[in-house]
């Protein structure tokens, strides 16, 4: 394992469910080599909306701070060695019903993250991009060299996120790395609410003895990611030598399932219900990811849903 001594990281939208674990293993990773007394720090930002403070590892500095606010974030992020940049309000659906307010904390927040990060002399900002910013393409698998076509506000304001990052490397030296997850799922995602994702959605009502609820005739496919293999991308990210001038990274596992088999694996009865607009199939080609931050997937959806079956006690 590297060594990096006397670092002070921040991570955005820690209290949520991706940030929340790369908090965590950022924690242990310092904790493995000496903790704060070796000059570690990790803060944490995020105003709650939709994270959880009890979710915040206790070894890290929370902020209750809201990215809208430049004043309030400049002070937390100066000095930073490294940002990782989760917050976001992360709905499809959501970015659809509330354009405005969407747009005021992925885009604006995100700009006002670069500019806190460039003012505070921050040596990488990691930023969380969405695999949404491909919309339907022509052919699958996704490759990062296509034009994104994203089919929602919440898929173009990750995309504009990206772009900003990339911007902010050539124009103002910044050094910026954006990863595109693909469908994010694993132990304390949140399977409440009417925009939670397929898994935590079908989980939750398995668990109730409910029918599973798909939308559409369930053919449309996702490649689906393991929380803690997007977190070693995320620490892998930070620690490359070849990114930091504004590349987009996807991050998925190059295999999906249906919506179907998704249910299958879950267990249950189904029932349909009218279909949403969303693109049709998600599949990462992941080869960048592999020749520049040395990483690949590590756990498969089968050993991921056993996981999280156990987990909701449904095994
Ligand atoms: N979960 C996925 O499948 C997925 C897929 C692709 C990309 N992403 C991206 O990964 C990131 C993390 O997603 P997640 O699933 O952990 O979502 P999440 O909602 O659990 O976490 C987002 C966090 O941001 C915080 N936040 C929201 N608005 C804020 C504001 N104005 N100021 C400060 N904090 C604010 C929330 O309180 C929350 O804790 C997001 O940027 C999302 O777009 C997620």
């Amino acid at each position: 394992m590297k060594t990096i001594n006397k670092v002070k990281v921040v991570v955005v939208g820690g209290a949520g469910f991706i940030g929340s674990q790369v908090t965590d293993a950022l924690v242990a990773r310092f904790s493995a080599q000496g903790g704060p007394a070796s000059g570690w720090e990790v803060h944490v930002i995020d105003n709650l909306s939709g994270g959880k403070k009890e979710s915040v590892n206790p070894k890290a500095t929370f902020h209750n701070a809201d990215i809208r606010e430049l004043e309030s974030i400049k002070p937390i992020i100066k000095g930073a060695t490294f940002v990782f940049h989760l917050a976001a309000l992360p709905r499809v659906q959501y970015s659809i019903e509330h354009p405005a307010e969407t747009h005021e904390v992925n885009v604006t927040g995100t700009v006002n993250v670069l500019i806190a990060s460039k003012e505070g002399g921050v040596k990488r900002v990691i930023y969380s991009a969405s695999s949404s910013a491909y919309g339907d393409q022509k052919t699958l698998p996704l490759v990062e060299t296509m034009t994104p076509a994203p089919k929602s506000p919440y898929g173009l304001q990750k995309y504009l996120g990206e772009e900003y990052a990339r911007v902010w490397s050539e124009v103002y030296g910044l050094p910026t790395v954006s990863l595109r997850y693909f469908n994010v799922y694993g132990p304390g995602l949140n399977p409440d609410g009417a925009y939670a994702l397929a898994i935590g959605k079908f989980l939750k009502q398995r668990k109730e003895g409910k029918p599973l609820t798909i939308w559409g005739d369930g053919t449309q496919t996702r490649d689906s990611t393991h929380v803690r293999d997007v977190v070693r991308a995320n620490l892998l990210a930070m620690e490359s030598t070849k990114v930091g001038k504004g590349e987009v990274i996807n991050i998925g596992t190059g295999r999906n399932f249906s919506v179907n088999q998704l249910a299958k694996l879950i267990g249950g009865d189904v029932v349909h219900e009218p279909a949403r607009l969303e693109p049709h199939d998600t599949l990462a080609d992941n080869s960048l990811a592999k020749k520049l931050l040395g990483w690949k997937p590590e756990i498969t959806l089968e050993e991921g849903i056993k996981e999280l079956k156990k987990a909701f006690n449904i095994g």
